[in-house]
């Protein structure tokens, strides 16, 4: 049996021990006083640091990262010409190609605490070559991070050659959920029916859906009310998934009121990507220039989960990014407005417990007895301070294993009238031993 010991969790009062058991959590127990207790195996002294359950992953694209400039980069910005770019990047895509690249960005996601990740494959590739690669990619991390494949038709199901052969292929090879794309597809009617082709494979599978929908600056794109209908009528609640939804942020009042209704009763989940979109949306728009994202303070209060994603890491929809979510967190913050205290409390869940929801990781998740131990330690009093100070974990554990260690940064400040002292960005009131 091993120990974190001194360990802050939201919610709790006072410092806390944290039992692990192998690759299971024990007892969380209150801290025992110095020298007080029997001598324990202290794997990580937490030091009065926030412990949290890792973050979560709801929405990348690892087979496209890490290509930003390949062949060339998007001069545009639009998300049309990312998708040109990708297209002639794709001919050249080998399985080591994908392998190396994917297996890179994991490495980022694993160093900043991220132990579930959800990535989207395209499979508009007769070859299927990324998907192959991913789903080895998948088995070759699975004892630090929980992958999931979602089969991804970047260019079409009904609009691309064999784009539902293709999809159910994937399926048959062992992804995790199909995707869609409805606001790509040629034609209103071809969206639709990718959304009822996707369903179908879902369901026959016994699969996850998530479907980028709606990703457009369009407020005729309503493809969203569409897929909450079929997962509420098709018994998918809690189970499907609608990426992006940026046209909501086009939509008139009257038409979301509607729509909160319909994807509350749907069980729907919805993931905002506020790095990639903030980038892409608003690119046809003179002044004023459109936001372009989900109505995320909006649907909370309708009682729909929204978490959020990353989308892209350095690929030709989004250049930037070091797969941090603390980074996509703060960004969210500042896109969807969610500066209230419990808003911001909000937006750490949302890297956190409502993207594991998004999974479906159900009793795979958090710190509770016989649950799998997977935790991260953040040098933060609270997920408010992690959000403000970008706090890289000082240590994550993955499995019982401390897989990832970060000394703190430290700057030394010469000032005018003082001695050289650190500087931590922490107020004085943070720094009082007595707080809880
Ligand atoms: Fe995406």
């Amino acid at each position: 049996m091993k120990l974190v010991t001194n360990a802050r969790l939201a919610g709790r009062d006072g410092l806390h021990d944290i039992e692990i058991d192998g690759d299971r959590f024990g007892r969380v127990a209150p801290a025992a006083e110095p020298g007080g207790g029997p001598a324990a195996d202290v794997l990580v002294d937490a030091a009065g640091g926030l412990v949290s359950p890792p973050f979560v992953e709801p929405h990348v694209h690892l087979d496209t990262t890490l290509t930003a400039g390949e062949p060339r980069w998007n001069a545009s910005g639009s998300l049309w010409e990312g998708i040109a770019v990708w297209s002639e990047r794709k001919a050249t895509l080998t399985r080591d190609d994908v392998i190396a690249r994917a297996t890179e960005v994991l490495r980022w996601y694993a160093a900043n605490g991220v132990l579930h990740v959800r990535s989207h494959v395209d499979v508009t590739d007769p070859g299927l070559v990324a998907l192959d690669a991913m789903l080895e990619v998948r088995e070759r991390v699975k004892d630090v991070i929980g992958l999931q494949l979602v089969a991804f038709p970047q260019e079409g199901v009904c609009s691309f050659d064999d784009g539902a052969e293709l999809l159910e292929e994937a399926a048959r090879r062992g992804v995790d959920a199909v995707g869609a794309i409805p606001h790509f597809e040629d034609t209103r009617e071809d969206g639709v029916r990718s959304l009822e082709i996707a369903f179908d494979v879902a369901q026959r599978y016994g699969l996850l859906l998530d479907a980028h929908c709606d990703e457009i600056d369009d407020e005729q794109s309503r493809f969203v009310e569409v897929l909450a209908t079929l997962a509420r009528r098709g018994g998918l609640q809690g189970r499907a998934t609608a990426s992006h939804t940026t046209a909501m942020g086009s939509y008139n009042g009257a038409y979301s009121y509607k729509l909160q209704r319909i994807l509350a009763r749907s069980g729907v989940n919805l993931v905002c990507n506020p790095l990639a979109n903030l980038c892409l949306q608003g690119r046809f728009d003179a002044h004023p220039k459109r936001r372009g994202l989900t109505q995320v303070k909006e649907m909370l209060a309708a009682g729909v989960n929204v978490a959020f994603g990353h989308d892209d890491v350095m690929d030709p929809w989004f250049p930037l990014g070091t797969a941090s979510p603390l980074q996509v967190a703060l960004v969210g913050i500042a896109a969807a407005q969610l500066t209230g205290a419990a808003e911001i409390d909000e937006a750490f869940a949302m890297v956190t417990d409502r993207a594991a929801r998004v999974l479906g990781l159900g009793d795979g998740y958090g710190i509770a007895p016989g649950r799998p131990a997977n935790l991260v330690v953040l040098p933060a009093s609270s997920p408010y301070d992690a959000v403000r100070r970008q706090t890289r974990p000082s240590h994550v554990i993955a499995r019982g294993r401390v897989v990832a260690e970060t000394p703190p940064a430290v700057t030394r400040l010469t000032w005018p009238g003082r001695a050289p002292e650190d500087v931590d960005f922490v107020r004085a009131r943070d720094r009082d031993p007595g707080r809880s």
